[in-house]
């Protein structure tokens, strides 16, 4: 395809389950973000989709965790990520959400398109079921052994530590996450996606028509899949969050959240057309439209080989790529948030985005260097050091000091004007920088055409090393000692400044989709229009008309010092060892009694009276409590056990505000061996129900009695 008509661009769909981190920023939005701002300077017919994905049960698993409902984590998260996008600078035409009755409407459709023409197969089998939930156990409410690198706590639809997809019954000793029991089988019936009937498509689709447009990586995971075999998949579950299945009889499925998920690009483009006033069609049904999916490594298989088949039955068009990116390690080790090592975007942006107040174009440097290091190719990897070298060894040293000292000088010797070009007297070096202009801009479109993010800004950043390079060798400042004795002298300094700022103004064009806040920062210091970064003034030498007053330069990038890598490293440290200090108190008996919902009517293994008279429960009354420091579920109670003051520490700050728990009487398990969390030692445990949405009351007496009375 030479010049399509317009272009659909995806940035996967990320799960409004927790914050996203940088890794994830590097992964999909950015590198798609950089493409669509390309093409809007190319000024082609663009829409740039993205949005929540808020079922599967992740959704609800995270509910559980934070002990509230579904519905208010996707609430919850969606806001947050959606900020966080817009304060990095990703600038999607719409941001939508999977939730909303648009896209159940669509994928519904999508679905009974696909079953009505007996495109699904529909099947009974054995699956597992949790019996103390009363509840199927799909993808990750059932946890085990991954098969292929033996991590322990792999979920039943992938494996964390390796990356595997796996089915639960792949799993090794697999457990229900509702209830940490072993689960039983039981016949459910499904609606399945009979992939291994499209197998002779995808070969030719992928293997041979894309095998050489497409990155290597993508073509060879899809290749290893096909070679494996491929089965029909199932599409939809036993669960009661997510669309419903829109068959009789289906009452608790719903569609699988990997078959509703990518429907969502098709909902969130009919959004944006309802709000633009444009039709929604030719972007999903036009052969001339250019769709491109930018999605990290582990979203392969969906997007080349399950969601093109949908998007083959249903009649849509098929994505001309898919540049996924491999993963973006943190310091040596996998990012990962569950396991407290990752920068989430929130975060960057509370310590320096809002902290620099954005004059000093923080999220650009972030940009930046997550660009620089892409994981295109192969996985890399983001250091702070990295990340201040970056900043201090090239956008400062390099562009920034580029610019600074043109605008400097061309105040200084030019009387804030651009000068004129003598063409009379260009010489060898002048004659070169312009070629260098030209070809920098060649480079680069031929670099991003071809979605190789990182070569592209290394070509700009060159670019501004050629105008240094190209300064330090004409010296203006040393020529202008010459201006009274040597009546070429000013014009030896007007063809400098003049090539270093038309070059400046090139810079502005190339670095915009990279960074756009710098690229408009250049554009208010030149006092022009927004129109001048037309991709197509690329390359050219009169972009700043000749006597055109300029403003005074603005530092464009500032030096970021090393206590601020060191805090920051720290940080990261601390961080793990309090997600440490949480999974293992997550994973007590007792925080499980305090924090886990739990399923109607399960009931405990048989015990003896003897071993319930060995629990020593007492009434307490609480006499303070306060907050644990960094530590968002913990709380720090004070309790009179009538016999003596004890601490204990409870995980109940997300469900009570500590001022509302003063003076209550609560039962307290007097005699639990006493243990540490947050370095505070623990003397007992307090008593609470527990409804299955989760919600929390105390076990506390009807009346007031005294503190350390004995419960039986
Ligand atoms: O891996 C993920 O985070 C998924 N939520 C991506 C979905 S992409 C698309 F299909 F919506
Ligand atoms: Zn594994």
């Amino acid at each position: 395809m030479n010049q399509p008509k317009r272009y659909l661009i995806t940035a996967a769909l990320p799960y409004a389950n927790g914050l996203k981190h940088i890794g994830h920023l590097a992964g999909a939005y950015l590198p798609a973000d950089i493409y669509a701002r390309y093409l809007r300077a190319q000024n082609r017919d663009v829409v740039f989709v993205c949005g929540s994905d808020e079922h599967g049960t992740a959704i609800p698993i995270q509910a559980m965790k934070e002990g509230t409902t579904a519905q208010a984590i996707i609430d919850k998260y969606h806001p947050i990520i959606e900020q966080n996008f817009k304060d990095l600078g990703v600038e999607f035409d719409i941001y939508h959400r999977t939730s909303s009755a648009l896209h159940h409407e669509t994928a519904q459709e999508f679905f009974s398109v696909l079953n009505n023409n007996g495109d699904l197969e529909e099947k009974e089998t054995e699956q597992y079921f949790d019996e103390s939930a009363n509840a199927f156990l799909a993808d990750r409410f059932i946890k085990g052994t991954c098969p292929n690198c033996g991590y322990e706590h792999a979920f039943g639809d992938q494996c964390e530590r390796c990356g595997k997809s796996l089915s639960p019954e792949d799993l090794i000793n697999p457990v229900s996450t509702l209830s940490g029991n072993p689960p039983v089988k039981r016949a459910t019936k499904h609606w399945y996606l009979p992939l291994n009937k499209h197998e002779a498509f995808l070969r030719e689709w992928i293997l041979n028509e894309h095998k050489d447009d497409w990155r290597p990586s993508v073509v060879g995971q899809c290749k290893s899949w096909i070679d494996g075999g491929l089965q029909p998949r199932a599409v939809t579950r036993d669960l009661d969050w997510g669309i419903k299945v829109p068959v009789k009889d289906a009452a608790g499925k719903v569609l699988y959240v990997w078959f509703d998920a990518p429907i969502g690009y098709i909902s969130a483009t009919k959004q944006w057309a309802l709000d633009n006033d444009k039709d929604w069609q030719p972007y999903w049904n036009d052969k001339d439209t250019k769709l491109l999916h930018f999605i990290g490594k582990d979203n392969i298989v969906f997007h080349c080989v399950i969601f093109p088949v949908m998007l083959k039955l249903h009649g849509n068009i098929l994505p001309e790529n898919v540049p996924a990116n491999e993963f973006m390690n943190l310091e040596g080790d996998k990012m990962s948030t569950s396991r407290g090592w990752s920068i989430e975007m929130d975060d960057f942006i509370k310590d320096w985005v809002k902290k620099d107040n954005g004059g000093t174009q923080m999220a650009d440097v972030l940009r930046y260097y997550l660009t620089a290091i892409a994981p295109e190719t192969k996985d890399s990897e983001f250091t702070w050091k990295g990340f201040q070298d970056a900043n201090n060894n090239e956008l400062v040293s390099i562009f920034g000091n580029f610019v600074n000292r043109t605008f400097v000088l061309m105040h200084k010797l030019c009387a804030g004007k651009v000068p004129p070009l003598h063409t009379d007297i260009l010489d060898e070096k002048d004659k070169t920088v312009i070629a260098d202009i030209e070809n920098a801009a060649q480079k680069v479109t031929a670099l991003i055409e071809q979605y190789r993010f990182r070569d592209a800004l290394f070509e700009v950043i060159d670019l501004s090393r050629k105008g240094n390079k190209y300064m330090q060798e004409k010296e203006p400042w040393i020529v202008a000692r010459q201006l009274a004795t040597d009546p070429s002298a000013q014009k030896r300094i007007d063809n400098c400044l003049h090539i270093c700022l038309q070059l400046t103004a090139n810079l502005a064009i190339l670095i915009h989709p990279f960074l756009p806040s710098t690229g408009k920062k250049l554009l208010w210091m030149m006092k022009v229009v927004e129109k001048i970064l037309a991709w197509e003034n690329a390359g050219k030498m009169k972009l700043l008309s000749v006597g055109y007053s300029l403003r005074a330069p603005e530092l464009l990038f500032r030096k970021i010092e090393d206590p601020e890598i060191t805090y920051q490293i720290e940080k990261l440290k601390m961080n793990k060892e309090e997600t440490k200090e949480n999974t293992a108190f997550e994973n007590t008996e007792a925080s499980k009694t305090e924090m886990t919902p739990q399923a109607a009517s399960p009931v405990k293994p048989e015990i003896q009276f003897d071993d319930f008279a060995k629990i020593d429960l007492k009434i307490g009354t609480i006499l303070s409590v306060e907050k644990v420091e960094k530590a968002d579920k913990l709380l720090k109670l004070e309790v009179d056990m009538g016999f003596e003051k004890r601490t204990i520490v409870s995980g109940i700050a997300l469900h009570f505000k500590p001022e509302d728990l003063v003076n209550k009487q609560v039962v307290v398990v007097a005699n639990l061996a006493p243990r540490k969390m947050r370095g505070i030692e623990s003397n007992g445990m307090l008593l609470l129900a527990q409804n299955p949405e989760g919600k929390l009351v105390f076990v506390s007496p009807e009346t007031l009695i005294e503190a350390g009375s004995g419960v039986s």
